[in-house]
C-alpha cells in the first residue's frame, strides 16, 4: 500500500519505518528540514532501540523516503497518517494547530480518494474538525474528492517502540465507513496474524480510548506513589506490597512501580488534556485531578529526602546523579523528573554531576540554564567527592554497580534511589545509608 506519514517524530518515524518493513511504500513528511536532512543522510534523530536498522533496511530497499515536499507527500499515499505533536495549550488542553495544519495541507493538494488517519493523541471530536478543514480546502479549489477520516491512536512506549508496533497488544480503529475499515484491516493484518487484535469502533470512542488508557496507567502509578509515602511511615516495603497485590490477576504486576513521579511527553499532558475535556463538558474529573497533584508532589520527594539528610541549604554540596532521561532506553527528556530534581537542588546551592548512557546531549540542550550541572560520560566521574548519589532512571547498567567503588569515591556512603534498584537490607549490610521510595522497613 502507499502510505504517507505527516510528522516524522517519535510516532511518525516508528510508524513509517514499521509499515515499510511489511512492504508498504512509505513517504514521511516533516516541516523540520534539519530532521529530514539527518534522515536523508542516514542518521536517526532520536535514540530508539532497533529503529535505525529498520529505517536503513527499508530506505535501502526503496520503500521508505523522507521529504519536506508537502505536495509530493500528499500525492503519494492513499493512507495519510497524521502523527504531528499535540502539545499542551496554556490551559492544559491539546493544541490542535499542527494537526489542523496537516489536515489543511491534505485538503489543499489531494486529487484522489484518501483515508486520513489521526494517529496523534487528540481530544474527542477532532476527527470532525479534521474533516471540516479538509472539506473547506476542497471547496476553495472547487474540487469534489472523496475521503474518510479515521482515528487510530498509538499505544507504543518509548524505548520499546519498534517491538510495540510490530507486536501490538491491540490496534484501535475508529471509523464509520466500510471502505476505510477494509483498508485499515489490510494494512495491519501482517502485525496481528496469530489472533484478531484489531478493534473497530466509532471514531469518538477510539479518540477517547487513548486518553482513557494513559489516564488509567498514570492513575496506577500515582496511587502506588501515594501508598509508598505511607509505607515509609508505617514501616512497610512498597516493593513487597507490589508483589503482594500484583499476584491478584485483577490487579497485575505491571505499572505498579513507585518512583519519582511519571514523566515523558504523554502522561502529564494527556492527564491534563482529559481534565480539560471534563471541564468543557461540566464534569470535574476528581480522581484525575488527584492523580496529577500526587504526581507533582512525587517529583519533590527525592529532594525532600536530601534536605532531611543534609539540611535546606545545600551550598557547597555536590551530588552524583545517575540517569537523566524520563525512562531507560530513550534520550527523551520531555517532562523528565530529573529536570525538577536538578532544578530544586541547584536552587538550594548544590552542584550536580550527572551521567546518562544516551540522554547527555538532549539534557545539555534542555538544562543549559542550570550552571551548576555538569554532565560526564561515566559513573565513576559522577561519584568523586560527591556527598551522595541520586538515582533517577533505571538504566540496566545501574542495576548491579560496583558498590565498593561507590563507597570509595563518595564522601559519605549515601544513596537516594528514586527507582528502588537495590535491596535495602543488602545496602545496610554494605554500610550504605540507603533511601529508596516507600521502603520503610
Ligand atoms: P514529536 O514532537 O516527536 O514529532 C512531531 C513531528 O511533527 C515533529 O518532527 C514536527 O516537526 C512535525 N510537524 C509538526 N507540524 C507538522 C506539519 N504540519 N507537517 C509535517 N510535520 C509536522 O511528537 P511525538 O512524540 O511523535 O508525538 C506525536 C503525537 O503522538 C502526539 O499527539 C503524542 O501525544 C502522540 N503519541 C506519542 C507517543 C510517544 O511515545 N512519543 C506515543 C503515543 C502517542
Ligand atoms: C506511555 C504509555 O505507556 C504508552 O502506552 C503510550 O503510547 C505513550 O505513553 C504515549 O501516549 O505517548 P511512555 O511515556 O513512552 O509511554 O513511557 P511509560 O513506560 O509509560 O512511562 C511513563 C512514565 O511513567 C515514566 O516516567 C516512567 O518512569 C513512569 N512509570 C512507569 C512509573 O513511575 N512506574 C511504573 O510502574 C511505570
Amino acid at each position: 500500500m502507499k502510505v504517507t506519514i505527516i510528522g516524522t517524530g517519535y510516532v511518525g518515524l516508528v510508524t513509517g519505518a514499521c509499515l515499510s518493513e511489511m512492504g508498504n511504500h512509505v513517504v514521511c513528511l516533516d516541516v523540520d528540514a534539519k530532521k529530514i536532512q539527518v534522515l536523508n543522510d542516514g542518521g536517526i534523530p532520536i535514540y530508539e532501540p532497533g529503529l535505525k536498522e529498520v529505517v536503513q533496511r527499508n530506505v535501502s530497499a526503496g520503500r521508505l523516503q523522507f521529504t519536506t515536499d508537502v505536495q509530493l507527500a500528499v500525492n503519494h499515499g492513499t493512507l495519510q497518517f497524521i502523527g504531528v505533536g499535540t502539545p499542551p495549550d496554556e490551559d492544559g488542553s491539546a493544541d490542535l494547530q499542527y494537526v489542523l495544519a496537516a489536515a489543511r495541507n491534505i485538503g489543499r493538494y489531494m486529487t484522489d480518494y484518501k483515508v486520513v488517519v489521526d494517529k496523534s493523541t487528540v481530544p474527542v471530536g477532532t476527527a470532525d474538525k479534521v474533516r471540516a478543514v479538509i472539506a473547506e480546502e476542497l471547496a476553495k479549489r472547487d474540487k469534489q474528492v472523496d475521503f474518510a477520516v479515521v482515528s487510530n491512536p498509538e499505544f507504543l512506549k518509548e524505548g520499546a517502540a519498534v517491538e510495540d508496533f510490530m507486536r501490538p497488544d491491540r490496534i484501535v480503529v475508529g471509523a464509520d465507513d466500510e471502505r476505510s475499515i477494509l483498508l485499515m484491516r489490510a494494512l495491519y493484518a501482517p502485525y496481528i496474524r496469530s489472533h484478531e487484535r484489531l478493534l473497530v469502533m466509532d471514531v469518538r470512542s477510539a479518540e477517547f480510548t487513548k486518553y482513557a488508557a494513559n489516564s488509567m496507567l498514570a492513575t496506577r502509578i500515582s496511587f502506588m506513589n501515594e501508598l509508598a509515602l505511607l509505607a515509609e511511615k508505617v514501616g512497610a516495603d512498597i516493593e513487597l506490597v507490589r508483589k503482594g497485590i500484583g499476584s491478584d490477576p485483577r490487579i497485575g504486576y505491571q505499572f505498579l512501580y513507585a518512583g519519582t513521579g511519571y514523566g515523558g511527553s504523554c502522561f502529564p499532558k494527556d492527564v491534563n488534556a482529559l481534565m480539560r475535556t471534563g471541564k468543557e463538558y461540566g464534569i470535574d474529573l476528581k480522581v484525575l485531578n488527584a492523580v496529577d497533584r500526587a504526581n507533582q508532589h512525587q517529583k519533590t520527594v527525592l529532594v525532600e529526602k536530601v534536605v532531611a539528610r543534609f539540611g535546606a541549604d545545600l551550598t557547597g554540596r555536590r551530588f552524583a546523579m545517575w540517569g537523566l532521561a524520563f525512562k531507560p532506553n530513550t534520550d527523551d527528556m520531555r517532562d523528565a523528573p530529573s529536570r525538577d530534581v536538578i532544578q530544586a537542588l541547584a536552587e538550594r546551592g548544590a552542584t550536580i554531576v550527572a551521567y546518562d548512557p544516551v540522554a547527555a546531549e538532549e539534557a545539555h540542550r534542555v538544562l543549559s540554564h542550570v550552571k551548576s550541572l555538569q554532565i560526564v560520560d561515566n559513573v565513576a566521574a559522577t561519584l568523586e567527592g560527591a556527598d551522595a548519589l541520586l538515582i533517577l532512571t533505571e538504566w540496566r547498567e545501574f542495576k548491579s554497580p560496583d558498590f565498593d567503588q561507590i563507597k570509595r569515591l563518595l564522601k559519605q556512603p549515601v544513596i537516594f534511589d528514586g527507582r528502588n534498584l537495590y535491596e535495602p537490607a543488602l545496602m545496610r549490610d554494605l554500610g550504605f545509608d540507603y533511601r529508596g521510595i516507600g521502603r520503610g522497613t
